[in-house]
C-alpha cells in the first residue's frame, strides 16, 4: 500500500501519557497517568470566563494575544520571575505551553541543527524536536537526585547547537534546578551563542522551601532565553489551552509568524479570564504549594508502603519510581498490570527516554488529585502487597 503519512510522522508514536488516560477510562481506574487536576479551578477565574463570553469576547483576539492578558503576563513576570519585559513586543500568547514550545522551536531551528534535551524528558520534547527537523542531543539527569554531569553537558555544545530545552521544575523527575546549575547552563549558552527554551509551567509547585529561578533572570540571558509558561498547572485549567512564550522582540517576531499560521490564536474569552488568574491574590500561590506538598507527602508514603522505590520530588506534581525489584518484565508490562488488574493508571518510564530500555524499570505517578482520589488509589495499590509477583 502507498505510504501517505509523511516521513516525519513515522518517526514518533502517539503520546503514551494520553493513551494511558484512554486505557484508564476503559478499565474505570484511577487516573494517575496524565497530569491534570480532578478538583475544581478557582471560582473567580471561572466566573471571569463566563463574564467574558457574555460580554462577547467571542471573536478572534489579536493573533499574539489580547492586550490585557499580555500586560498581566508582563506584570507577573516582573514580580515573580524578576524580569521586566515589553508586552507589546516580547510575548506571544499560544494554545497552551505545548504550542508555545513547538512554535518557538519551529521559529528558531533549521533542519539538522542540534537541540540539547535533558533526559528523562517530558514526552512532547521528543516529537517537538523531530517536527522542527532538529537533531536532539540527550544529557542524562542522574539518579537519585537527577544531577547532570557538567563535563558531559559542556561536551554536548558545539557549532551546530541551536538551543537547549530546560524544564524547571522538571517533569517527570521533580528536580528543581539550582542557581549554580542554571548559571553553568547560562555560561555555556553565552559562550556558544545558544538559545535556552525554558518550560516553567510548574514554577509555583515547589516543596520544602525550594526556590524557582528563571534562567532569563541570570545576567546576559534575558535575550537568549525563550520562557514558556501557561495557566494549565498553576490555576488548574489544563483544558483552556492558554499559554505563552516570552522572548526578545527579534525572536518574538519569528515566533508570532509561526503561531499565526499554526493556530491564529488562543480562545479569546479564556484569554480575558486568564487576566483574572494572573492577577489573583498572591496568597493563592502559597496555598497551592502547601496543598500539593500535603498530597506529595501522603502519596510518597503510600508508594513506599506498597514497595515502590521513590524519588522525592522538590517540585512539579509527579513521583518517579523504580520498580526493577518487583519482578515484572518491563515498565510497560507493569503499567498495564497496574491499570488492568490493580485499577491505577500510570505512565511507563520508557516514554521519558530516547531509548526505551533506559526507562524499563521506571513508573511515573502524578498526584494533582483530590485527597479522596489519592486515597482510592492507595486502597487499590494495597493489593500489590498481596498479589503474586509477575
Ligand atoms: C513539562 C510540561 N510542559 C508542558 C505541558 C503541557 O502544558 P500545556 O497544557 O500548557 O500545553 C505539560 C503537561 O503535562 C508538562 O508537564
Amino acid at each position: 500500500m502507498k505510504e501517505y503519512s509523511s516521513d516525519r510522522t513515522l518517526k514518533f508514536t502517539e503520546s503514551v501519557i494520553r493513551e494511558m488516560t484512554r486505557i484508564c477510562l476503559k478499565h474505570q481506574g484511577v487516573n494517575l497517568a496524565q497530569g491534570f487536576p480532578d478538583f475544581p479551578a478557582p471560582m473567580e477565574i471561572k466566573e471571569a470566563a463566563i463574564k467574558a463570553i457574555r460580554a462577547d469576547f467571542n471573536q478572534y483576539a489579536i493573533t499574539w494575544g489580547a492586550v490585557k492578558l499580555r500586560q498581566a503576563i508582563a506584570d507577573k513576570f516582573a514580580w515573580y520571575n524578576g524580569v521586566p519585559i515589553d508586552p507589546e513586543k516580547e510575548i506571544t500568547v499560544c494554545c497552551g505551553s505545548t504550542e508555545a514550545m513547538i512554535s518557538s522551536l519551529l521559529a528558531i531551528v533549521n533542519s539538522g541543527e542540534e537541540v540539547i534535551v535533558f533526559e528523562p524528558f517530558y514526552e512532547n520534547y521528543g516529537p517537538d524536536t523531530i517536527l522542527c527537523g532538529a537533531k536532539p542531543r540527550f544529557i542524562t539527569l542522574h539518579e537519585p537526585d537527577w544531577y547532570f554531569d557538567e563535563k558531559e553537558l559542556a561536551q554536548a555544545f558545539n557549532n551546530k547547537t541551536k538551543a537547549i530545552i530546560i524544564n524547571n521544575p522538571n517533569n517527570p523527575t521533580g528536580k528543581v534546578f539550582s542557581r549554580e546549575e542554571l548559571q553553568f547552563i547560562a555560561d555555556l549558552c553565552l559562550k556558544w551563542g545558544v538559545l535556552a527554551l525554558t518550560d516553567e509551567i510548574y514554577e509555583h509547585i515547589l516543596y520544602e522551601g525550594a526556590k524557582h529561578i528563571s534562567l532569563a533572570s541570570l545576567p546576559g540571558m534575558r535575550d537568549q532565553t525563550i520562557t514558556i509558561n501557561s495557566i494549565s498547572k498553576t490555576y488548574s485549567l489544563t483544558g483552556w489551552r492558554v499559554g505563552w512564550a516570552i522572548a526578545s522582540a527579534h525572536l518574538t517576531a519569528s515566533i508570532r509568524k509561526v503561531h499565526d499560521f499554526l493556530t491564529v490564536g488562543a480562545p479569546h474569552p479564556l484569554q480575558e479570564a486568564a487576566v483574572t488568574a494572573l492577577r489573583i491574590d498572591q496568597s493563592y500561590y502559597q496555598t497551592l504549594a502547601k496543598q500539593y506538598q500535603e498530597r506529595r507527602n501522603f502519596f510518597l508514603h503510600v508508594l513506599e508502603d506498597v514497595g515502590f522505590r521513590v524519588y522525592r520530588p522538590d517540585g512539579a506534581y509527579y513521583i518517579m519510581t523504580d520498580v526493577g525489584h518487583l519482578g515484572f518484565p518491563d515498565d510497560v508490562a507493569f503499567a498495564f498490570y497496574l491499570v488492568e488488574k490493580i485499577g491505577v493508571a500510570t505512565v511507563p518510564g520508557s516514554s521519558f527516554y530516547s531509548v526505551p530500555s533506559l526507562g524499563a524499570t521506571k513508573i511515573r505517578f502524578c498526584f494533582p488529585k483530590k485527597m479522596e482520589t489519592l486515597q482510592q488509589a492507595a486502597e487499590k495499590l494495597k493489593k500489590l502487597k498481596t498479589a503474586g509477583k509477575k
